[in-house]
């Protein structure tokens, strides 16, 4: 099929290629020119497994293509997708502004049927307004289906979760729509959803909130098992193994962090709201990811004392692993919390460093991670890397003053580690 997308940030670019990966031709529009180029000479602006291969391997089969142009994606395809950032607002509420603009864009450029699919996480009745604004602003009067296809990849695992996908949601408003989604989705062997537009749009600010709510239950727990002297770990896999349950997402840490789960809690609180529910459970998931923050960082000053003139060495910059993303990462979080106490760091990502230099210019970069711990009075595990779990034990031991480590991602195990030496703390072990 003919597919346009318009953004080409993580979801529109995974999406994009994905696309075009099972046979679809797909462009790709981004008003951003300096990307545009970028991707053009075969750059890839962000990191994310296996996707430079994919998109080399599609543009040269002349499945995707890249333009700054939102009227040549429309007027040069059948079904267009918005995958543009909808960001949050002071007040939790979202900045629907990119929304907006390009369903204006789309609308002032149809001359045909068009299938416009908004992909971006929106609010709920988000698909009725842009229904609204395309009829306002479409000066050809074409005929178009607005639907709504929310997204639910993960950064760091993209590729895979959009070409094996759980399920995929489709929200329409008629049924004319149906025949080419299904199509469009066919080659990914996955069960499809038809709902109304609404439940569609729902159905995403449901799925992140209820993830955010099993991380924000194990921590409670995890907290539970501290003071009761169990493991969170076991407990996890107990209750995990239960098939209505779950294992994953159950990995208790230093609270969830990036650009979506926060944001959509927010939203999803501020949308309740809106139409008359107070969600108090979810703004308890809140509360217990800010304490879980929290409650990382009296363990480290309940330990070090005072952090001034301290040096930690960090581990982890990235909100989780896999990526170099590090908007509202919980580590860099911390680190900013153990500077403002007088700390000073050394730290390392394996790719979040560059992009983590503008909140953090006055750390130290290391490029090795078994480099980190020398001359540090402590040594901080802040994301889950899987690469951290080979870290030189011994030569980390040796470069620090004490063998002191708070693992903030339950990284290593806490009898082993003692057995080393190390006064090794944890969460909730
Ligand atoms: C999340 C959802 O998992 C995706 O399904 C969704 O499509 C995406 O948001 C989105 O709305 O775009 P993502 O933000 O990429 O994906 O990251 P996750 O893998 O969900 O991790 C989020 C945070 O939770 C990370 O900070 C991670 O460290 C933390 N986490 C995750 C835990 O603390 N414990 C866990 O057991 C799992």
């Amino acid at each position: 099929m003919k597919l346009s997308i318009i953004g080409t940030g993580y979801v529109g670019l995974v999406t994009g290629t994905c696309f075009a990966e099972v046979g679809h031709h797909v462009i790709c529009v981004d008003n951003d020119a300096a990307k545009v180029k970028m991707l053009q000479a075969g750059g890839i602006p962000i990191y994310e497994p296996g996707l430079e291969e994919l998109v080399k391997k599609n543009v040269a089969a002349g499945r995707l293509k890249f333009t700054a142009s939102t009227a040549e994606g429309v007027q040069n395809s059948d079904v267009i997708f918005i995958a543009v950032p909808t960001p949050p607002q002071p007040d939790g509420s979202v900045d629907l502004s990119y929304i907006e603009r390009v369903a204006r864009d789309i609308a002032a450029a149809m001359t045909s049927y068009k299938i416009v699919v908004d992909k971006s996480t929106v609010p709920v009745k988000t698909g009725e307004k842009v229904t609204e604004t395309i009829k306002r602003y479409c000066t050809a009067k074409t005929e178009f289906d607005v639907v709504s296809n929310p997204e639910f990849l993960r950064e760091g695992f993209a590729v895979g979760d959009l070409m094996k996908p759980d399920r995929v949601v489709i929200g329409v408003g008629s049924q004319r729509p149906v025949a080419a989604m299904t199509e469009i989705y066919t080659p990914f062997n996955a069960p499809i959803i038809v709902t109304d537009i609404n439940s569609a749009e729902l159905i995403k600010h449901a799925a992140n909130s209820f993830l955010a709510l099993k991380i924000s239950y194990i921590n409670a727990i995890a907290t539970v098992c501290e003071a009761a002297g169990a493991n969170v770990q076991e407990v996890a896999q107990g209750i995990g193994l239960d098939e209505r349950i779950g294992r994953r997402f159950l990995n208790a840490g230093i609270g969830f962090g990036g650009s979506c789960f926060p944001k959509d809690l927010s939203a999803f609180i501020k949308i309740s709201e809106q139409v008359g529910y107070e969600f108090k459970l979810l703004k308890e998931v809140q509360r217990i990811n800010a304490d879980q923050m929290e409650r990382f960082v009296k363990k480290i000053t309940d330990t070090l004392w005072v952090l001034k003139d301290k040096k930690i060495g960090v581990l982890g910059l990235a909100f989780k692993q896999n990526t170099d993303d590090v908007r509202s990462s919980p580590a860099i979080d911390l680190c900013q919390r153990l500077l403002k106490d007088g700390a000073t760091l050394r730290v390392h990502d394996p790719k979040a460093m560059d992009k983590a230099k503008s909140f953090l210019p006055n750390v130290t970069y290391v490029d090795d991670m078994n480099a980190v711990a020398e001359g540090c009075d402590a040594l901080v595990v802040a994301t889950e890397w899987d690469e951290f779990k080979q870290l030189d034990l011994a030569r980390a031991k040796a470069g620090l003053t004490h063998p002191i480590m708070f693992d903030g991602r339950n990284l290593f195990d806490p009898a082993a580690m003692e057995k080393l030496g190390w006064i090794y703390k944890s969460v909730g072990r």
